[in-house]
């Protein structure tokens, strides 16, 4: 008899290829995936450890689950992604209820580790990291999904170590596929219906730069770029250090590479970009957005920014606002910093209150409000191209789809359209979308 399990996502992009994969493995071991809880013989959260609060989202989780296993103790309950890599055996010992613990380098063994829970009702750790060999092999055949947009990892892991960071230490190194691989792969998925592909790793621009005799990511995407069928190419995320002059240039160059890139700033202050390792100065990204704004007069920009970082003074927090007029993000995604463990910033002086950070952190989310407002407001009665990407969830009758820029926008159609780009003219600029309507028959 078919079992079920339930998973919930948290985190990045990473972690939502890494849920595709586990849901393929247990369907092959007879599980079914269901939408709750309650009816489940299987829980399982991929987690999130980037900052603080997401890693206390995961115990705030666990414990809605708590009842259930109360309720019937033969409920396996496993954690794995992030949270897991990091913490470990300290995750039984914090968590009595719960079953399992795998880490970011071992969810192709999930399907044996639920076996031995079930068979011998012993609770079970694995956070080994692999080899480079090991899990090269490891990448699985992608499944069918009904989806126009498909993520592609292209390398894993991250070797920069930024101060705050602790991806490095969740992740392991960086390793990139071979480039053939994700071609192929990109070939598979166009089959299957997808139209869009975003090329993913953590340092996606540094792909190949440990192999000499891999692409460089420039030439990945090149290749990439010529599969028949695809019609638009994203990446993310990439490292400003590592943004070369050859990849800015594919964005004059290659026709279905969107016209947006996500480039996390961090900090505008050389001082404070120096303690968080980031191997750039603020003038080295203004250079290369700069010359992205050439190549693509077009080009979005959207970035990371984090507030409040140990030491952080008036003065550096006032170079951070300045670039942020200076670059003119369509979107910023503003984080506090969060102390996270074995990191070195952890362990940096800091004097800065709460309130302080809290203060800095209102007035540069006020400062890009406005700036997005005004490129967003720039799009109304535009006729732009929009890729359909399915049906509203509001189910009134609308379809939705994004721009070359990554924003969406929900407009009157019908099912047919999804996978098509369609010209919509938008007719109402909302804060996190637009309102749009088709302007002629496809
Ligand atoms: N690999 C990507 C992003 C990794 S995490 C990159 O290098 O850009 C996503 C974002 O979370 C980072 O860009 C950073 O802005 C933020 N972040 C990471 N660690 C953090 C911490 N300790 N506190 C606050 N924000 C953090
Ligand atoms: Fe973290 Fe820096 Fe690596 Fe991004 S590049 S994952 S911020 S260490
Ligand atoms: Fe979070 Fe891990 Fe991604 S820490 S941001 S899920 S790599």
């Amino acid at each position: 008899m078919k079992k079920a399990f339930y998973l919930e996502t948290f985190g990045c992009q990473m972690n939502v290829v890494d849920s595709e994969q586990i849901v393929d493995l247990l369907q092959q071991v007879d599980y079914v995936q269901v939408p709750s809880p309650d009816q489940a013989d299987l829980v399982l959260l991929n987690t999130c450890s980037v900052r603080d609060k997401a890693e206390r989202k995961v115990y705030g989780h666990l414990g809605r689950f708590k009842p259930i296993k109360d309720l019937r103790p033969e409920l396996i309950i496993a954690v794995g992604g992030c949270v897991a890599q990091q913490e470990g055996e300290r995750m039984l010992e914090k968590v009595p209820y719960l079953d399992l613990v795998f880490g970011t380098h071992n969810i192709h063994h999930l399907p044996q580790l639920v076996k031995q829970v079930e068979e011998q009702r012993k609770r079970g750790v694995e956070i080994d990291f692999l080899d480079r060999e090991t899990r090269l092999n490891l990448f699985p055949e992608r499944t069918q999904r009904d989806s126009v947009t498909r993520f592609v990892t292209v390398m894993q892991g991250c070797d920069n170590f930024c101060s705050y960071c602790i991806v490095p230490h969740v992740r392991g190194r960086e390793i990139s596929r071979p480039s053939r691989e994700v071609v192929t792969e990109v070939e598979g998925l166009v089959a299957q219906g997808a139209r869009e592909v975003t090329l993913l790793g953590q340092n996606v621009n540094s792909y190949g730069n440990r192999d000499d005799s891999e692409l460089s990511f420039a030439q990945l995407l090149e290749q990439v770029h010529d599969v028949d069928g695809l019609q638009r190419l994203r990446f993310a995320t990439s490292h400003p250090k590592d943004l070369t002059d050859e990849l800015i240039e594919c964005f004059g160059r290659l026709e279905k590479l969107c016209q947006h890139i996500h480039l996390p700033l961090q900090s505008g202050s050389d001082r404070i970009l120096k303690l968080m390792n980031r191997g750039y100065t603020s003038g080295d990204y203004l250079r290369k957005v700069e010359y992205l704004k050439k190549v693509c007069p077009q080009i979005h920009l959207t970035t990371d920014i984090i507030v409040g970082f140990p030491g952080e003074t008036e003065e550096d927090f006032q170079a951070t606002l300045d670039l942020v007029e200076q670059v003119s993000y369509a979107d910023a995604y503003t984080f506090l910093y969060s102390p996270r463990i074995e990191t070195a910033a952890a362990k940096m002086y800091d004097d800065q209150t709460g309130p302080q950070k809290q203060e800095r952190f209102d007035r540069l989310l006020k400062v890009q409000q406005r700036i997005s407002a005004d490129i967003w407001r720039a799009d109304a009665d535009r006729t732009l191209p929009v890729l359909v990407e399915g049906v509203s969830k509001q189910g009134n009758g609308q379809i939705f789809g994004r721009t070359e820029w990554n924003r969406i926008v929900n407009f009157a159609g019908t099912e047919d359209l999804i996978g098509s780009i369609v010209p919509v003219r938008i007719v109402k600029v909302h804060r996190n979308s637009h309102l749009g309507e088709i302007t002629a028959p496809q």
